[in-house]
Parts: C-alpha cells; structure tokens; sequence
C-alpha cells in the first residue's frame, strides 16, 4: 500500500531548533513503522523559502534572501542526515520544479472560478505569516506566540473563496480519523462553524515570492505557495501533463504530522483549495504539541532554546528521541527536564534493557559455549513471557499507528521489565548449582533471549541505532528483513553463536 507521510514545510528565517526536531523523528519513527509492515513509504520533509519572514530575516542579515535560503536548507539537510532521517524527499519551495507546480495549481483553482481580486485590510502578524482577527477596540494589536506588534495591511489581493467550500469542509472536518489527536478537533469545529471567510492568497510589496501569473506586482501568499510543496515533493524532478499524474505518485498524503498552531492551515485551507484544484484530500492531520524547556516556552529572546546539534553530539540519537517519544504524549505539550531525561535513559535504556541484554547473553555464553541455548517444545504452551510478548507486540501496533509513541514505547519497555521479572524470580545462577537443571535453565534463557530479540525488533522505528545494536548482540540484524514474520515467538535459533557482549547504550553521568 502506498503511504505518504509529511512534516511541515520549516521556515528557513533560522536554523532549526528542537521543536521542528521533534515533529521530524515522530514522523520518522512513523514512516519506518509502516515501512516495516511493509507499505511502500513515501516520506517528505522539506524547506518553506519564501514570504515576508525570510525576506526581512534575510535583508536584516545583510545578505540576499537566495543566499540565505540556500544556506539554512543545506542546514537543515545535514541536521536531518546526522538524525538519521530516514526520509524519501526533501522539497525546496524555491525550486523550479515547484514554482511550475504552483502555476498549475493556481491554474486550475482559478479555472474552477474560486479566485477574485479584492480588498485586504487587516492586522498581519509577519512572524506567523497570517492574518489576525483582533478586537476592533484594540490600538496596537500583539501577537501572543511571537510577541511582537501586528502590523496595518490595506492593499489589493487576490482571493481565495473559501466560504465557497462550507459544507465540504464541515464534513471533512466531521469524518473520524481526519483530525488527530480528537481534543484538537473541537478548535476547528469551533472555528469552521464561525463560517469560513475568504482568504487572501497574493501579497504585493514582497519580491521574495513567486510571481502570480498575469497580475503583475503580485506574489503568492507563501501559505498558499507552501502547501503545494507537498504536491512538488512527490512530482519531483518528472514531468507532469495533469496534476491528477499525482494520483499515481503518492497523492493523497496518508498523514500530515503537524503542530498544533498551524491545523488550520492544513484541515481547512489546504483541503478546500485541493478540492477547489480537483484533487484527493490527505487522510488524517495530526497536530502534535509544544515543547516547553523546564515549564516555560522555548524562545529566543528567553535564551532558553535546545539546540539539536548540540544535543545530538553530547547524547546520541537514541537518548534524546527516546525522551522525546516515551515521555511526551504525542499531541499534548511536553516539558523537557534536564534530570527526567537523565533518569529516563539510565533506567529504561541503560539499566532495564541493555542490562537485561548484557547479563542474559553473558549466561547464555557461559553454560552453553558461546551459543543461545536450546528450547525445549514443552515449555512453549506455556511460557508466560511468550504470552506478555503477543500482547505487548499487539498494543505496540495498535498503538504506533494511533502515532501514539508513548504507549508503544512503554509496551516494548514493559516487555523487557517483565523479562527481568521473569530472570529474578527463575534465578538460573542459582539453579545451575545442580546440573540436572540445565534442561530448565536452557529453556528460561532462551525466553529471555528471545524476548530481548522482539525487544530489538519492535525498538526499531523508535531507536534505529539502538535496535539494530541489540540485533547484532543476538546475530539476528537480518529479522529485519522480515520484520512482521520475525516477531512470531520461538524465530530465535537455539546453537546460534552469541558474540562477547559490550554495552548496547551508555549510561549518561552527569547533569
Ligand atoms: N512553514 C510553516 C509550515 C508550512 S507547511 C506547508 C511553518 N513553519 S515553522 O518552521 O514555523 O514551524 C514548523 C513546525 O514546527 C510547526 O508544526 C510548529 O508547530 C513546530 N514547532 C515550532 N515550535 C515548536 C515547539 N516549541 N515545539 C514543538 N513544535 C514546534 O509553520
């Protein structure tokens, strides 16, 4: 089955920070899940170039706004190949490929007759590139996400009709599954049912745009420029004839994993101009949360941003997108604490499984030369660890395709705190004090064993590095291939040879 998995477009007016970091592993934990149950993964991620934003970030640097945007996409580029992110297509909205796409696209929503010209007056905000309803009795209108003033805008605009779309939207908006997680839904219920007003979809005074054809002086509104890029990134470098070729290429996304302040844009904007163009709306927008740094928001003029690089370098991939998926409800705002994220990855990774590894492999290796030891059929109707496997494994997947990563992870981390259970309680040091145990202690180890081998698999979308570390601890790097069939219980072959372990994850020291 196809799959097409987006995260937003970043804007390139800085480098990125942790939040744009965290909306990318979801969404790679994600689209290596479904690549794992075998669906044929489309995976976009890429780069929002243009508008008001990044001209005036980049005339405020002293430098061209082409010059900066080449330099903080190829950022962005190696910030997601040192993560890891295993992403299909990286799209660039100032490529050719897509201005040509916009064209169309603008084409055949004007052809569909939902473009006019008209007024625009209004209170812009240029930090979120939007439009804001204000209280008429208010002077000098703020915006409460960017802090700063909202500035007066009276110019000729094209628009965009999407009071047109209403009753399309409100059922979309109404069908199960489409806006995730379901408290988000209610704000855009709430909003569509305001009535939905016209939007402006050209600017005139910003350069940094692509030209709306046949209305000179005029630049597409970078949102209405920005989405299409989801379309760009699938086209790619081939030639289209009819956008409906997109149908074929991944069109509709499967999932636009997004933040919570920019649903809007994508559960209402976004469909009805899809609609409006004669094309397939995407199937579900999640709008994740906020990350906030010690309880308060991450923020430049705070001084308090994380910055990913660095992150990176000081604690590996595994800890921090552990952290970020295990402990933060994905949806709900999450808190990054320095101590938490300490405790967390000594105890769940460190401790609970990689010594739980370390310490099965190191029996195993000592009472049967080198080898995992052999299981008798016997043990196997009843052995209680295969049965929290099965039931962990199925909330594991039921759960990761919710994108609800906590639950997931916490299953694969219980797997492994009832195996440690499972070891203490058997006690296999004490039982080979007589050797008429081996039969008994031959099948425990192996369920341990292979436990810790479904543990590797189902880490796999969640910790790649991690996971694949445990596999070759166990010289089973090659489930992978397999990996649906693989996480049938008894795959493990006893006289297997079980390499001298090392440390499958570092503890981290200080704080
Ligand atoms: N360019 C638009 C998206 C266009 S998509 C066609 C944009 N870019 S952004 O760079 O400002 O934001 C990208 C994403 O980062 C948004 O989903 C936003 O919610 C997310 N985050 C920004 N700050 C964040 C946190 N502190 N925490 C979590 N996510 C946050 O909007």
């Amino acid at each position: 089955m196809n799959y097409t998995i987006t995260t937003p477009l970043y804007y390139v007016n800085d480098k990125a920070h942790l939040g744009s970091t965290y909306t990318t592993i979801a969404s790679d934990a994600f689209a290596r899940y479904q690549r794992l149950e075998g669906n044929n993964v489309t995976f976009i991620t890429g780069v929002d170039e243009h508008g008001q934003k990044i001209q005036r970030t980049a005339y405020g640097l002293g430098i061209s706004p082409r010059d900066h945007c080449d330099m903080i996409s190829q950022q962005y580029k190696q910030l997601w190949d040192k993560w890891g992110i295993s992403n299909d297509r990286f799209v660039r909205t100032t490529s050719n490929q897509h201005k040509e796409l916009v064209h169309v696209f603008f084409n055949r929503v004007n052809n569909s007759g939902d473009i006019y010209l008209g007024q625009q007056q209004g209170w812009y905000c240029v930090g979120c590139e939007e439009y804001k309803e204000t209280d008429p009795g208010i002077k000098d209108p703020f915006c409460s996400l960017h802090k700063n003033n909202l500035e007066w805008r009276d110019e000729v605009n094209l628009f965009f009709k999407l009071s047109k779309f209403q009753k399309e939207i409100e059922i979309l908006i109404d069908t199960p599954g489409f806006i995730q997680p379901t408290s988000r839904k209610n704000e855009i219920c709430n909003f569509v049912s305001q009535g939905l007003k016209d939007f402006s979809i050209s600017r005139i005074d910003v350069p940094w745009g692509i030209p709306v054809p046949g209305y000179q002086g005029h630049t597409f509104y970078v949102w209405f420029d920005a989405l299409v890029g989801y379309l760009s990134a699938l086209v790619g470098d081939k030639c289209i004839s009819e956008l409906e070729e997109l149908h074929d290429l991944g069109w509709p996304a499967s999932v636009h994993i997004i933040g919570k302040d920019i649903l809007r844009f994508h559960a209402v904007y976004w469909p009805a101009m899809l609609i409006s163009a004669g094309l397939k709306l995407p199937k579900r927008v999640f709008g994740h949360g906020f990350l906030t740094r010690e309880g308060q928001k991450m923020g430049k003029s705070l001084g308090n941003v994380l910055d990913p690089n660095q992150l990176l370098d000081e604690f590996g991939t595994d800890a921090i997108r552990w952290y970020l998926l295990k402990d933060i409800q994905f949806g709900n705002d999450g808190d990054f604490q320095n101590k938490r994220f300490h405790d967390l990855v000594n105890n769940d990774l460190a401790n609970t499984i990689g010594n739980l590894l370390n310490r099965t492999i190191s029996m195993s290796r000592k009472w049967f030369s080198d080898k995992v030891p052999p299981f008798s059929p016997i043990e196997k109707m009843s052995n209680s660890l295969e049965l929290c496997a099965l039931k962990k494994i199925s909330l594991f997947r039921k759960s990761i395709d919710q994108l609800e990563f906590h639950i997931a992870s916490q299953a694969i981390l219980d797997l492994a705190i009832n195996a440690n259970g499972y070891l203490n309680e058997k006690a296999p040091w004490k039982l080979m004090k007589d050797i008429n145990n081996l039969e008994v202690v031959a099948n425990d180890l192996y369920s341990v064993l292979e436990t810790c081998r479904i543990i590797g698999l189902l880490l796999n979308p969640i910790l790649p590095e991690l996971s694949n570390r445990i596999l070759v601890q166990l010289s089973c790097e090659d489930d992978l291939n397999s990996w649906s069939d693989n996480l049938n219980w008894g795959m493990l072959i006893s006289g297997k040879n079980l390499p001298i372990p090392t440390p499958v994850i570092h503890k981290i020291e200080s704080y």
